[in-house]
């Protein structure tokens, strides 16, 4: 079956059906053997790319800016202290302009919902870099690292473990349902994922056989293949900081954890930037299991897929 995403928008997976996510899947390894090969070719040659960024990154803002810039298009590095985006201005009214300036448009930052109206107002593609809710580029990125270890991730066992309400959290539990991975989230109770999105999990897990628990019990993590944490405190919660720490503490990621899993074969990833000593010890993320920093290269080459399945 053919798959085309000329002009679609990347605001959440839920959006997107299995087979749409896994051209992307497939077309992020392309990309990847023709940047290792050198094969570099002018694919964005004419195109420009707004990024709005309200909250601070290292690895999404260089994936979209050099991925984008490398071929030939010009991304405009656009921070709320650089231009107005729901200030003196509405975002309504930015996004027009936007639209009329740009081919697409990259946003990270608060809201969902501004996502959202730059879609409406714009007219153009727009890109979630990171929101409170979800951190969908990320999760494509983390399912290419699953697979170049274990090959196909169907039936696989990726463990989340700790704030398993976050943006990471939700937006791994939306790929692995759609895409058939098993998906644990091992969190005490008061950082449970919303239920809404669980359900809406479930009824899609229903569909590709994929099993979604969520539980604070770490024998859980028996036969995962891989173990996943994110920070304690997201970006924007930093007032949650020492309450975090009381709840996590118990969930942070060390060599006695991952040994739950029961094999050695399990991998380690994290999505980072990593408060080493907090969520995961500096022997895991530095150590043989780790695959935090090809999933961290792996951000461009999805992200690089992303814009050319959609512009
Ligand atoms: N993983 C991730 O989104 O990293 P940055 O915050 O550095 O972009
Ligand atoms: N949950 C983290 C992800 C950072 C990439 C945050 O929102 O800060």
């Amino acid at each position: 079956m053919s798959v085309s995403l000329k002009g679609r928008s990347l605001l959440t997976w839920l959006d997107f059906s299995p087979e749409e996510i896994r051209h992307l899947l497939e077309l992020s390894k392309k990309v990847k053997l023709q940047s290792k090969n050198g094969e570099v070719s002018r694919r964005f040659e004419g195109k420009t790319l707004a990024m709005l960024f309200e909250k601070r990154s290292t690895r999404t803002r260089c994936a979209f800016e050099t991925a984008f810039g490398e071929e030939g298009g010009h991304p405009v590095f656009l921070s709320t202290s650089d231009i107005q985006l729901g200030g003196k201005e509405s975002i309504e009214d930015t996004a027009r302009i936007l639209g009329r300036m740009f081919s697409a448009i990259q946003f990270r930052g608060f809201r969902q919902e501004t996502v959202e109206i730059l879609v409406k107002y714009s007219g153009v593609p727009v890109y979630n870099g990171l929101t409170d809710m979800y951190h969908p580029t990320q999760a494509l990125a983390d399912i290419m690292t699953l697979e170049e270890s274990f090959g196909s991730c169907q039936g696989k066992t990726l463990a989340f473990v700790g704030d398993g309400r976050n943006n990471v959290a939700r937006s791994l539990m939306v790929i692995c349902a759609k895409l058939g991975v098993n998906f644990t989230v091992i969190c005490p109770p008061e950082l449970n994922p919303d239920k809404d999105l669980t359900d809406k999990c479930l009824t899609l897990a229903a569909v590709s056989a994929a099993k979604i628990v969520v539980t604070p019990d770490t024998s859980a993590l028996a036969g995962a293949n891989a173990v996943y944490t994110d920070v304690w405190t997201s970006m924007g919660e930093e007032d949650k900081k020492e309450e975090r720490m009381r709840l996590l503490s118990p969930y942070q990621v060390n060599q006695k954890l991952m040994d739950k899993t029961g094999s050695g074969a399990s991998i380690f990833l994290h999505c980072l930037p990593a408060v080493k000593g907090e969520e995961v010890t500096q022997d895991v993320i530095d150590g043989p299991q780790s695959r935090a920093w090809d999933q961290g290269e792996n951000r461009k080459h999805t992200i690089k897929a992303i814009m050319l399945a959609t512009l």
